[in-house]
């Protein structure tokens, strides 16, 4: 009998399981359970960079990473993100945790004003401010017009939610108040977002100076909410005006269409920034749809352009041959960002997350209107997604910002606080759909 020496069985292993840390995965706990522990670590981790010890309250650390890259600051795109998901835990609390998160988001509230009237160079298009609310004035790619759109967004929630516990005269005194726009918080970003949002930005990714889709979405839901409780709260001329620019806005979303492709392109009209995006396919616009939700998320339209960034993604990164049906899936595909030399682009944990949560949103969609087969194939669609940001977590759940092109291990800022936003959005959209 041909006796197997110990090395040739772990050379064995070795083919089997191409890392340590994925043998380790394959012995983790099945998916649901993942899930659950997966969700109550990624708010814990989340609401930890909120108000974190060295910060002004209501200040929502990017991550707390300070060098390589450096983090620490409140963006105000990734905070008006975040405290979005915020509101959907208060939402789902019980009584006893509610009036903690909303401290939380009342802190937000008096931080982001502090923004709005701090001294910087852009203004209100401002994204990015230090810790103690001052505004950052290094270089940097401004102004970033997405900001005050998601961050009226979030905020008109909050107004909402206090108009139903009959707050209406801190509503007004605090957030929205006609009689004296430039001291409401929300009025203000409305007013910038209905004067402004035909001025060239930064992208989201802060890169390329232009008109960019995700931009265009955003403003658009900011103006349609903001005209609701403007009306709400006897505002009829703002509400009018919010409404009229919300559909010029809508009209140029066509402009991002390319029929050719049969997808939106992110960005045109670009004045400045990177010039090596040529392919202008780019996940920022499926993130575009999930925060504003302009479209139905089964219109063919957004379905064909995650199916071609999925399977440009999954022939660019190496790690995506590896075992899993679903990709990780990156911000474009001649991305150079790694947090640190910058050589090659990697995926996200937060984008891979939103194309589950878009895929689960199409499947919500497809089974009220009685497509049983092609729902259920979505929602395993947005199944295989989370698997593949399950195959990534660190061991102790942490998420950073990206995962290795090559090898899948945590890349770049550690704890980033969207990557749990966007994670948790998905893991309850997912919940929504198997009540
Ligand atoms: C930092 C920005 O946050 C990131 O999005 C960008 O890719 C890099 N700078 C490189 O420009
Ligand atoms: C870089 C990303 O490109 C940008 O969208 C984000 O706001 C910052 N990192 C902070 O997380």
């Amino acid at each position: 009998m041909p006796t197997i020496k110990v090395t040739d069985l772990i050379l064995v292993l070795l083919f089997f399981y191409p890392s340590f840390g994925q043998a380790m995965r394959n012995s983790s706990p099945d998916f649901e359970s993942w899930l659950q522990t997966e969700e109550s670590i990624a708010t814990e981790k989340m609401l930890a960079n909120i108000s974190p010890a060295g910060a002004t309250k209501g200040a929502v650390i990017a991550s707390p990473s300070l060098q390589d890259p450096p983090y620490f600051f409140h963006w105000v795109r990734d905070a008006a993100l975040t405290m979005n998901t915020v509101i959907d835990l208060y939402e789902d609390a019980i009584a006893a945790d509610q009036a903690a998160l909303k401290d939380r988001l009342l802190d937000y509230l008096w931080f982001s004003r502090g923004n709005q009237t701090a001294p910087s160079l852009t203004g209100l298009g401002e994204p990015k401010f230090n810790v103690d609310g001052t505004a950052y004035k290094g270089e940097w790619c401004r102004p970033q017009n997405d900001g005050p759109a998601t961050r009226a967004k979030t905020l008109i929630r909050f107004a909402q939610i206090l108009l139903a516990q009959n707050e209406m005269n801190f509503v007004k005194h605090e957030l929205y108040d006609g009689q004296t726009p430039s001291q409401s918080v929300i009025k203000t970003d409305l007013d910038y977002v209905a004067h402004h949002w035909r001025e060239p930005s930064c992208d989201i990714w802060e890169e390329s100076i232009g008109d960019h889709l995700y931009n265009r979405l955003v403003q658009w839901r900011a103006l349609m909410d903001g005209a609701t409780l403007a009306r709400l709260l006897q505002d009829p001329t703002a509400a009018t005006l919010y409404e009229n620019q919300a559909q010029q806005i809508e009209s140029e979303f066509s402009k991002f269409w390319d029929s050719n492709r049969k997808t939106y392109v992110a960005s045109i009209n670009l004045i400045g920034g990177v010039n090596y995006k040529a392919s202008n396919l780019d996940s920022q616009v499926i993130l575009g749809f999930l925060h504003s939700e302009a479209l139905p998320f089964s219109d063919d339209r957004i379905q064909t352009s995650l199916q071609i960034l999925a399977s440009t993604f999954t022939s660019l990164y190496p790690v995506n041959a590896n075992g899993l049906p679903a990709p990780g899936i990156g911000r474009y595909p001649e991305d150079l960002y790694d947090g640190g030399k910058n050589t090659a682009g990697n995926p996200w944990f937060l984008i891979t997350a939103a194309f589950a949560n878009t895929s689960y949103k199409a499947a919500a969609e497809l089974y009220k209107s009685g497509k049983i087969d092609l729902a259920n194939a979505m929602a395993t669609k947005g199944d295989d997604y989370l698997r593949r940001v399950k195959m990534h977590t660190a061991a102790d759940g942490s998420l950073s910002e990206q995962f290795d092109r090559n090898q899948g291990f945590e890349k770049s800022a550690r704890d980033l606080t969207w990557s749990y936003a966007e994670l948790i959005q998905a893991i309850k959209t997912r919940q929504k759909l198997k009540q």
